[in-house]
């Protein structure tokens, strides 16, 4: 008890907790950053256990082959090193198998050494390239709907998002595709000027599953090669796009290689996103920045990931094309689910963008909102009211889309709700059932 008074006495003299909440505020660098998504919809999952459809994650098992290779590599008593710090800018056999695999996508000899960066995750590559080459005042454009972190990582740099929106064509008589949402020309050109650093481009996007057109990365790539800026190429999707549609890998344009930075997933890859091994490739003196990122913030990534992923990818590259490969099998499985839940949703009376690739899809839910109490929350945006209510009283969860869209913008999706059909058949056949039950009894 003494004690206890003591110590109180001490912590009344010297710090009063207003004090100590005006000293540890949150760095100016990081205010302004909007409360993410993904923090308040995990909770709301936990709390009201609905079925989940909305965080982009498979809810199976990957390939048995997959799993087997982490297995077998941690339980090899023959290579000590597999369980220490590896190569810091790479495992060497991941490296040596990325730089094989994309030498042959992309038509160019890559150096594993010094123009491949293993990082924790897609989403480490993504920092270490913005970070390093944001500087204070650059502006960085970037195309909406975009993975929401892009926005935090280039204000923390210091820099300035400048924000252009896809946007839908009107269609009439059928369902919008994601091809119909399309960037305006001329608004794209008045976003270049000399402060432009940088455009990001995530194709296959995420939510829309749009695969950007020749056409249109050409005209992405003219606009880079004009006012001398760098494309950083967000690909993590690159393996799940749906015939007849073909992913092109803007490093391939003429005079694109010298300035894109091109980033892949291994968790995306392989159905393993709790894996987080991701990877950059780009030119040498472009990779430098990364490197300085990468090695004063987390400096090596997990060594026995690293080399089952590279197994992985030595298995596939063995087999690339053949019906038995998993980038072909995963892309037609895939495909069926989109099929599948483009069909409940039509159903039940919504109206799906139909995407021509990933793992997400946006759903207008505008024809059912009178069987929604929109007002039970006082979230600023339709679609946040859309899905909590959904969540809390139909059990079925999905994203709110406007969050990857800046404020001005948010009206192009506040009417939409995002659903990840990345999920085994039985799952979708609940949520198929979950949306008509809910359909047929409400009024
Ligand atoms: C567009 C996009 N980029 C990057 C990432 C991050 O990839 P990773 O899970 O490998 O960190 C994601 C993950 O969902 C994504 O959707």
């Amino acid at each position: 008890m003494k004690l206890v008074s003591t110590v109180f006495k001490h912590f009344s003299k010297y710090m009063k907790m207003s004090e100590i909440n005006q000293k540890f505020v949150l760095p100016q660098r990081y205010t302004g950053s909007e409360p993410s998504v993904w923090t308040e919809y995990i909770q709301l999952a936990l709390d009201y256990k609905p079925l989940n459809l909305g965080q982009g994650f498979p809810d199976e098992f990957p390939p048995k082959y997959v799993t087997d290779t982490l297995v077998e590599v941690a339980k090899d008593r023959s290579d000590y090193t597999i369980h220490q710090y590896a190569r810091g800018f790479g495992h060497p056999r991941l490296i040596k198998a990325l730089a094989k695999l994309y030498s042959k996508l992309i038509g160019r000899q890559i150096n594993e050494r010094t123009e491949i960066l293993v990082c924790i995750g897609g989403y480490e590559a993504l920092f270490s390239a913005i970070s390093g080459h944001t500087d204070v005042g650059d502006e960085v454009i970037v195309i909406e709907p975009y993975f929401d972190c892009y926005e935090p990582m280039i204000k923390y740099a210091g820099g300035i998002p400048r924000f252009i929106p896809l946007r839908p064509k009107e269609v009439s008589g059928r369902l919008l595709s994601s091809a119909d949402w399309v960037l305006n020309k001329e608004e794209l050109e008045s976003l270049f000027n000399e402060k432009t650093k940088m455009i990001i481009v995530n194709s296959p996007n995420n939510p829309l599953g749009k695969v950007f057109s020749m056409e249109e990365l050409t005209f992405i790539a003219d606009l880079c090669k004009k006012w001398n800026v760098l494309c950083l190429s967000d690909e993590v999707y690159e393996w799940m796009v749906f015939k007849p549609h073909k992913h092109i890998r803007i490093a391939t344009l003429p005079g694109m290689w010298e300035r894109t930075i091109t980033i892949g997933s291994g968790g995306k890859t392989f159905s393993v996103t709790g894996w987080k091994v991701g990877w950059v490739y780009c030119p040498e003196n472009l990779m430098k920045n990364l490197h300085i990122v990468h090695q004063n913030s987390v400096y090596t990534g997990v060594t026995p990931v690293q080399v089952a992923t590279a197994i992985a990818f030595e298995i596939e590259m063995e087999r690339m094309e053949s019906d038995d490969c998993y980038f072909v099998s995963l892309a037609r499985e895939l495909e069926a689910k989109r099929d599948y839940m483009v069909n409940f949703l039509v159903d039940i009376g919504m109206k799906p963008t139909i995407p021509d690739a990933g793992y997400f899809m946006l759903a207008d839910w505008s024809a059912l909102e009178s069987k929604v109490d929109m007002n039970s929350e006082n979230d600023k945006y339709n679609d946040f009211r859309f899905t909590k209510w959904m969540t809390k009283n139909v059990g079925l969860q999905g994203i709110p889309p406007s969050a990857f869209f800046s404020s001005p913008n948010k009206y192009l999706a506040e009417h939409c709700v995002r659903y990840c059909y990345m999920k085994k058949t039985e799952t979708l056949k609940q949520a198929e059932d979950i949306l008509k039950q809910w359909k047929a009894t409400a009024k």
